[in-house]
């Protein structure tokens, strides 16, 4: 199998969830594979149904509502795995369990303790076991590049002989440099007899920083599948920027003679989705996606791309779908129509959002800024997603007075969901944590503070201060975010907006 058409396999929602500090829920999962879907992507693995009872439920809520793409889910080569894969994916309009087993000797010695004649028979038996429930089955012998060659064609030979039709080679810990990568794939096809059954796909990390480089050298050496997350998020250095692979593919299709399906100019409201549900910003220099990928600093450049464009740019931003120059520019006079237009180019869905109160809030910025770029408005959303949850607790009043002979004192005021009006104060070891006191006094809530931290949505002494924090409560881990020119008020916001999320999934703090 080896035609021109790269199949594209999006994992945001499995091995990009797996970066520290992101945790999607169910909704925003769903949401990102509806942008998926519109990307065109052929195959979402959504979620590594084993893992919990959540993943699960999400992995069958995208199966039942995404239609398009194949959707995936992850399963070890134990039986268990591979029975809960099937049930999350058993009303997918197309199906497929994605297999994998560690082959390298340090995985095989160390993490699993099998030996190689045990390992083969696991990829055996969790292939067929997994052909039993759905045509389309996937393996990944973990670690390949680590692994011995040999061993890597013996196991791949045998998982396509129990059913494996995509055979997938993870560069696991980044460890690859382009051209042994290339020379690689080329020999599964020299030394894997039924390598003509399966599709070769390649899935690598970016812990060198050369996963995009290695995916294409994949290409090149004759794989046909690619996988990666939107923005590279992933296992620590992330994964494969699909987007940036997507585009290689698309500039120099010259030079590769191969094609994708995606519809390109869904990466940019793609790349600003994951980035707003994630909470991991996208810094401004990122290739495809950042912020000036096709913005032009230097007076020689700016002269050359106001006379052709072409002169100092291989694609164009329309091409993935970033907006171009600043033709709505919001401020405190914009009305709710030049709002709902910039949010929708974006990639924001309207329907997904209680714009009334986006508007009040981005009023509220724009009172006191000059201007509310997009990095304002993506602080807003984030905060104001409606299909969320109810919010139970909403902020009518904070006051602190700090010092610095003594503690601060913070005053709240809350209203509850019946509008009954709650005040109450209390000091702290400094401002947020007499707020926080202050706020549990009201609510009676009972809960850790695990994470909190403060970043300027943009520059400037009048920015946004954007506060995320997660909290641990008896049910669970829920983050909180807000932003605010005021970084206490962001504070507070951030609190109630983890405690309404953990009380609409427990009913109890
Ligand atoms: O990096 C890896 O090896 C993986 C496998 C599960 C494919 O994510
Ligand atoms: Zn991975």
């Amino acid at each position: 199998m080896n035609d021109d058409k790269v199949y594209i396999f999006d994992t945001t929602l499995r091995d990009g969830e797996q970066s520290a500090g992101i945790a999607f829920t169910r909704e925003d999962k769903i949401e990102i594979a509806k942008q998926l879907a519109k990307l065109n992507v052929d195959i979402i693995e959504a979620g590594f149904p084993a893992t919990s009872p959540g993943d699960l439920d999400a992995v069958a809520s995208i199966a039942r509502e995404v239609k398009g793409p194949v959707i995936a889910g992850l399963a070890r080569a134990v039986p268990d795995d591979i029975d809960a894969a099937w049930e999350a994916l058993k009303d997918a309009e197309s199906p497929r369990i994605h297999v994998f087993l560690s082959t390298s000797d340090i995985h095989m010695a160390h993490q699993l303790r099998k030996n190689r004649e045990d390992i083969i028979e696991m990829a055996r038996a969790g292939v067929a076991q997994a052909k039993g429930y759905v045509s389309d089955v996937e393996f990944s012998p973990m670690d390949a590049s680590r692994s011995d060659t040999d061993f890597v064609y013996q196991i791949l030979e045998a998982a396509i002989e129990e059913g494996a039709t995509t055979i997938n080679i993870p560069d696991t810990v980044g460890y690859a440099i382009p051209e042994e990568f290339t020379a690689f794939i080329q020999s599964i096809y020299d030394n894997v007899a039924n390598i003509h059954k399966a599709r070769i796909s390649v899935h690598c990390h970016n812990d060198l920083g050369m996963a995009t480089a290695n995916s294409i050298a994949g290409v090149l050496g004759g794989a046909r599948q690619v996988e990666g997350a939107i923005n590279g998020i992933g296992e620590r250095a992330g994964n494969t920027s699909i987007e940036e692979v997507i585009m290689s593919i698309a500039t120099r299709s010259d030079l590769m003679n191969v094609y994708t399906d995606v519809n390109h100019v869904e990466l940019y409201p793609a790349s600003k989705l994951v980035e707003r549900l994630s909470g991991m910003q996208v810094q401004n220099n990122k290739a495809i996606v950042g912020r000036n990928a096709f913005r032009h600093s230097s007076g020689i450049h700016q002269d050359g791309v106001l006379k052709m464009r072409e002169t100092y740019e291989i694609m164009s931003a329309e091409s993935v779908g970033q907006p171009t120059g600043e033709s709505i520019v919001l401020t405190k006079v914009s009305g709710r129509h030049g709002l709902s237009a910039r949010l929708e180019d974006l990639g924001i869905d309207l329907e997904t959002i209680d714009l009334d109160k986006v508007f009040v809030a981005f009023k509220d910025v724009a009172d006191r800024k000059d201007e509310v770029d997009d990095r304002d408005l993506i602080a807003i959303i984030s905060e104001h997603t409606s299909f969320d949850f109810d919010e139970v607790w909403t902020l009518d009043l904070v006051q602190v007075s700090t010092t610095d002979h003594g503690r601060p004192t913070a005053t709240v005021r809350l209203i509850d969901s019946e509008g009954n009006i709650f005040e109450d104060a209390a000091v702290g070891e400094g401002p947020v944590d007499a707020i926080y006191n202050a706020v549990n006094r009201v609510t009676g809530a009972q809960n850790t503070l695990t994470e909190y931290s403060v970043k300027s949505v943009t520059e400037g002494i009048n920015a946004q201060g954007e506060v995320t924090i997660r909290i641990e409560t008896g049910s669970g881990s829920y983050m909180g975010r807000a932003a605010d020119p005021d970084i206490l008020v962001a504070s507070t916001r951030a609190y109630i907006h983890a405690m309404n999320r953990a009380l609409n999934d427990a009913g109890t703090l």
